[in-house]
């Protein structure tokens, strides 16, 4: 290597871990999710646009202001022809995930007619049976005072949640769903066409089931009804199925991903679990932060639908433009010690949830599965801690960030009976 190269390498700051991750970014690169904090913090610093040559190219905005202009511009930054650089659910007889895969006028229609049954309000009134899942749970470790947390706990909560406060089914299916939702959105590139198939089936069985029942005054119902589509027609049964589809796969592995982050927090920070204990008016502002810092999306996709500039950096019409909000919600020009939770903290608003017209629809969801989660830790595993000798275990695939195992001991406590 002459010395000219070898001291461009050593000053490039995008060079981490042995990859150039302004300019050969990889979502799907080892040597990102070895590196994860460190790669987003020199994005955010120096490289607002980075370039990947995977899957044939594709952009990553990671400051917050580009983030929320992209994310707002729908005209010019559509998301109907895909979110992630795979393209895993594209082509002729995918399964497609709406509203996310759609955008306004006929995206809207859908916020609308769904939006009623994910407002706080509304969702608040599954809390009961959502404690009901995490005291089960909770009971199905606390006997043995270890356990893994992301195995027994975070990855099982959110399709209960689902399945039983939500659909109201049985869990038989369960844990298929949630290998295949799971493989969908993070298994290898090659098999995510197949998994979003065998979820788009269950679904499907399961609208059909429903329209031959008296209805139940759901969000299931309402997805049945459908809504009319810009030309006025009414739509399809498969636009029904990409919608029920959307919201199984939305909720798992980004709940799981923050239920272990929460406890991870509480397992290493002591005397933040001590004053939520007692200051339970801190409660929804930690689970915001835990959420906004330890962010389960990395990047969704929008594809530039004329040529256009981020940040000064030429986009050509058809290029893949991931928008992270992984990155977004770190930005130091919008929080201090960002990558910090900090109990105080008034978050002014979680780019984590994405922000414009496809900002998280289920929210509400996500955060009153970690409040009434937090509330059972905090009273049944008071002394949460990690396992001597261990670190939690992360990795990077698609656009998702995902703690893989969380081992955590605690005083052995007794089981409480919880029927779930
Ligand atoms: C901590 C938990 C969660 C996080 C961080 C999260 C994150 C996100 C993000 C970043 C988007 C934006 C997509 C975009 O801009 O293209 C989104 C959309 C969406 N999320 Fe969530 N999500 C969470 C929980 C949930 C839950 C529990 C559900 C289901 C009940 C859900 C259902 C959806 C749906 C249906 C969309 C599509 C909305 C649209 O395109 O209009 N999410 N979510």
């Amino acid at each position: 290597m002459s010395a000219g190269i070898g001291w461009i390498l050593m000053t490039n700051p995008g060079l981490i871990g042995g990859r150039d991750h302004f300019n050969d970014f990889d979502l799907d690169s080892k040597e990102f999710t070895e590196h994860y904090d460190e790669v987003i913090d020199a994005l955010l610093d120096k490289c607002p646009v980075a370039h990947s040559k995977a899957y044939g190219g594709y952009w990553v905005v990671s400051r917050a202001e580009d983030f929320k202009k992209c994310a707002q511009d729908y005209e010019t930054f559509t998301s109907t022809l895909g979110f992630e650089p795979s393209h895993g659910n594209e082509g002729e007889g995918a399964v497609k995930l709406y509203p996310l895969q759609i955008d306004p006028p006929y995206q809207t229609k859908w916020r609308s007619a769904l939006g009623p049954f994910f407002s706080a309000k509304a969702v608040a009134k599954h809390e009961d049976s959502i404690r009901e899942h995490v005291n089960f749970l909770i009971d199905g470790l606390i006997e043995q005072g270890r356990a893994d947390f992301v195995d027994a706990f975070a990855a099982q909560l959110p399709g209960r949640v689902f399945f039983g406060s939500f659909l109201g089914v049985s869990f038989d299916e369960l844990p298929a769903m949630q290998k295949a939702s799971d493989d969908a959105i993070r298994g290898p590139a090659e098999g995510r066409g197949a998994a979003w198939i065998a979820v788009g089936e269950f679904l499907a069985n399961y609208l059909n089931t429903r329209a031959g029942e008296p209805p139940r005054g759901d969000f299931v119902d309402v997805v049945l009804q459908g809504v009319p589509m810009e030309n006025g027609e009414p739509c399809p049964f498969e636009h029904k199925m990409f919608t029920m589809v959307d919201f199984l796969a939305g909720g798992m592995g980004t709940a799981t991903h923050t239920l272990a982050c929460m406890a991870y927090h509480l397992a290493t920070h002591p005397q933040d679990a001590a004053r939520l204990r007692d200051e339970t008016e801190l409660r929804a502002n930690f689970v915001d932060e835990i959420i906004r810092v330890y962010a389960p999306v990395f990047a969704l996709g929008r594809t530039a639908t004329r040529d256009t500039e981020i940040a000064g950096q030429p986009i050509a019409k058809g290029d893949l433009v991931m928008l992270s909000e992984g990155a977004a919600c770190r930005d130091p020009r919008v929080a201090e010690n960002a990558k910090e939770v900090d109990l105080d903290r008034r978050v002014p608003l979680n780019l984590a949830f994405s922000y414009g017209p496809h900002r998280c629809i289920g929210a509400n969801v996500g955060r009153l599965e970690m409040l009434t989660a937090l509330d059972v830790m905090l009273r049944r595993l008071p002394d949460l801690t990690l396992a001597p000798g261990t670190e939690p275990v992360y990795s990077n695939s698609g656009v998702a960030r995902t703690m893989d195992k969380l081992e955590v001991v605690f005083t052995p406590g007794q089981r409480e009976g919880a029927q779930a």
